[in-house]
């Protein structure tokens, strides 16, 4: 056969191994072209046929990462989503008519339509390393699993476990996919060939969910456990703003968990997913995250990575430093972790045990982390180093006596970062021998959870130095955004002004429930005045007093609680009381109040102040203003960020509405000279 895409040989025992090897590309995803390929190999196989089939993938990173986004994107039409779809199901419904045993062999990423391909196949093997994952994470781009993972999931683990799942788009590794009865098998990837053969030549009895998780697909239980199911998902998020997680509960409870079985006006179809703005914004965002990894990318053609850290030293063992310590062992690299005494490194070192206890789960895994992270309160690491990144108290004397300190027992080659929220680099370079060297690396709080890493470039950063921190950002699997260094960078300054703003309609009496409603109803994951708390009120205040403009007006509760040392959730009071690590919320509900002229008022701050980064140029461009601050701060992420939601309803009317509450509250809603140009 005369194939592109898969490379099919067939053995002396007849079992036919069957490659995944994309052309042109260095990570398989499944396009039509694909998809056509393995049809026709299929009918092939089917016609032989071999004793058995296993299906792999030729690619070191995976097996595959699912359908390919560009063609996704391309499509134009309902009629062009549908056939794609349709495409899908009948090609691996025809893999799973095959007449013999056939077996998916995973490494590496296994997501959506190759999940969907795997579960095509009638038994699974994994790789049981950590970089396994499989998923189907649809739903984070606003579409349904649709090529036979919602039937066929349901039916191999249980619709509870499958829901979940799909619902989440989290990932699982090869153990808790064992667990699960998602796969039959783990093994170390070596060890594939003899798994695969064993299957083959001796198929065991097919898997079915335990009797528990069988019972949550039967009929009468089915419409109790989509209706949990459903009630969960409205905890978080609401149907018009998100309408996959709904479709995929209703494609599961009443067609089957089969796409072509839906009407195509039903909200949950094919189409009208596919024309959903919040999909639109989902995919765009998906798309720019891949640009953002492509910030880090180092071009191999050129040798590798000239400034690749193989040692980290941190200085400032505090809740970042100590976070960024972790997550960097954790990500595999021989971390140094210094502060003034050790019993200030200890909390740190607790903190990155549970951390690995909780990823890694596997005891010689989380030791192995643990021997990576060695406190250091000589600073003999600084000698070692190919980065040192500097997470000390934010104040800029401080931070330069200890970078003249440092930078003489630093390697030459050696590059040094310091994670301050609001100091620009310019106030820093002054002690240093090499200015050239220092890059901004702002992480954001909790690291391990926050994506974004601003690469902060000042006015002596070397291209070679910014090339070197995005590359670090990437190597330890976060996004950088390449900033310029100002006040706040782009996150803090979009970010300040809408705390800022609704701390102030605080002190004008409204409710801090209401406010947080108003925010989470305009599709915030969590209101500003729950977050402020949470982020810690002395840091709001440091941010907000350096990001101040001329004759801004302070919060006045703000400052009551700075200065009665309620920072909030660190320390159980804040604008809430804090229990068990959640707000108290009084109940009630905002009544009658319009919520969203509550929300209008709190955001403009940001959107105009993310039009004045665009136009200052703090980041390249638009987009990566919007990819910016979704990934650092969540801002509404079905809207596509802060310009995607000017673009939306309109820069008129949001003009509109800034000159009505600029006559109301003044200066502050003045309409940045940028609003124009977008
Ligand atoms: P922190 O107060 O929790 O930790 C600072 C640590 O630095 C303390 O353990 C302190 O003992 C240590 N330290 C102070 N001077 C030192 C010195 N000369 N040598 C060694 N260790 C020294 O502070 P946090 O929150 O971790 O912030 C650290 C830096 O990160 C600041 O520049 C802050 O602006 C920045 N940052 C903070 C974020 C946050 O949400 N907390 C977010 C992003 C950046």
């Amino acid at each position: 056969m005369d194939l592109e895409h898969w490379k099919l040989t067939v053995d002396a025992d007849h079992i036919a191994w069957l490659a995944f090897d994309r052309a042109g590309q260095t990570t398989n995803t499944i396009s039509s072209e694909v998809l056509r390929e393995l049809g026709r190999i299929a009918e092939h196989l089917a016609s032989m046929p071999p004793k058995g089939l296993a299906v792999l993938s030729a690619k070191d990173n995976g097996f595959a990462a699912g359908a390919d986004i560009d063609e996704f994107t391309r499509i134009a039409s309902a009629e062009e989503a549908v056939a794609f779809m349709r495409l899908g199901n009948e090609v691996y419904d025809k893999v799973a008519a095959l007449p013999f045993p056939s077996v998916a062999l995973i490494h590496g990423f296994c997501m959506g339509g190759g999940l969907e391909l795997a579960l095509a196949c009638r038994y699974r093997v994994a790789d049981d390393g950590p970089g396994t994952r499989m998923a189907l994470p649809e739903v984070m781009i606003g579409i349904t699993p649709g090529w036979g993972g919602a039937r066929r999931m349901p039916a191999l683990i249980g619709a509870a476990a499958a829901l979940d799942l799909m619902l989440t788009g989290r990932g699982v590794d090869g153990r808790r996919a064992k667990k699960l009865g998602l796969v039959d098998a783990v093994t170390p990837r070596r060890h594939f060939e003899n798994a695969a053969r064993q299957i083959l030549m001796n198929p065991p009895p097919r898997r079915h969910p335990a009797f528990a998780a069988a019972v949550t697909s039967w009929p009468g239980i089915r419409s109790v456990v989509a209706r949990m199911s459903a009630k969960k998902v409205a905890e978080r998020v609401r149907r018009d703003q998100y309408p996959a997680p709904y479709a995929i509960i209703d494609m599961w409870k009443d067609f089957g968990g089969d796409p072509r079985n839906i009407p195509a006006e039903h909200p949950a179809s094919t189409a009208s997913l596919f024309f959903h703005p919040t999909t639109k914004n989902l995919v765009r965002i998906f798309k720019l995250q891949d640009r953002l990894k492509a910030f880090g990318k180092v071009d191999s053609r050129e040798g590798g990575n000239p400034h690749e850290v193989k040692h980290l030293h941190v200085i400032g063992a505090g809740a970042m430093g100590g976070d960024i310590a972790a997550w960097a062992a954790f990500k595999g690299i021989d971390v140094t972790l210094q502060d003034l005494a050790p019993e200030r490194i200890a909390p740190a070192i607790k903190r990155a045990a549970e951390l690995y206890r909780k990823r890694l789960k596997q005891p010689h895994l989380v030791q192995a982390a643990m021997d990576r992270l060695v406190p250091d309160v000589a600073g003999n690491g600084v000698a070692k180093a190919d980065l040192v990144i500097e997470a000390i108290v934010e104040n800029a004397e401080v931070k330069r006596k200890l970078f003249a300190q440092v930078e003489p027992r630093m390697k030459r080659e050696a590059i040094l970062a310091t994670n301050t929220s609001s100091i620009p680099l310019q106030e820093l370079v002054g002690v240093l021998a090499r200015p050239e060297r220092l890059v901004g690396l702002h992480f954001f709080n909790p690291v391990a959870q926050m994506m974004l890493v601003e690469v902060v470039q000042g006015p002596q950063t070397s291209a070679a130095t910014m090339q070197a921190g995005q590359a670090f950002a990437r190597r330890i699997d976060k996004l950088a955004l390449p900033c310029k260094s100002a006040p706040g960078f782009l996150v803090n300054r979009v970010l300040s002004p809408y705390l800022n703003e609704a701390m102030l309609m605080l002190d004008e009496g409204i409710p801090a429930e209401t406010l947080d409603a108003a925010a989470k109803d305009f599709g915030m994951p969590m209101g500003p005045i729950e977050l402020a708390d949470m982020v810690g009120l002395d840091i709001c205040w440091a941010v907000g007093q350096e990001l101040a403009k001329p004759g801004a007006i302070i919060p006045k509760q703000l400052q009551a609680n700075v200065e009665a040392k309620r920072f909030g959730k660190k320390t159980g009071q804040g604008f809430y009381t804090w229990v068990k690590g959640k707000p108290r919320k009084k109940g009630g509900g905002p009544g009658t109040v319009d919520l969203k002229a509550l929300a209008d008022r709190m955001v403009l701050p940001a959107l105009n102040e993310a039009v004045a980064c665009v136009r200052e140029k703090i980041v390249a461009d638009a987009d990566l203003c919007d990819a910016g601050v979704i990934f650092g701060t969540g801002f509404a992420p079905h809207r596509g960020g802060p310009i995607a939601t000017i673009r939306a309803r309109g820069k008129d009317e949001w003009l509109r509405i800034m000159a009505e509450l600029k006559a109301a509250h003044g200066l502050r809603f003045e309409p940045d000279t940028g609003w124009q140009a977008i």
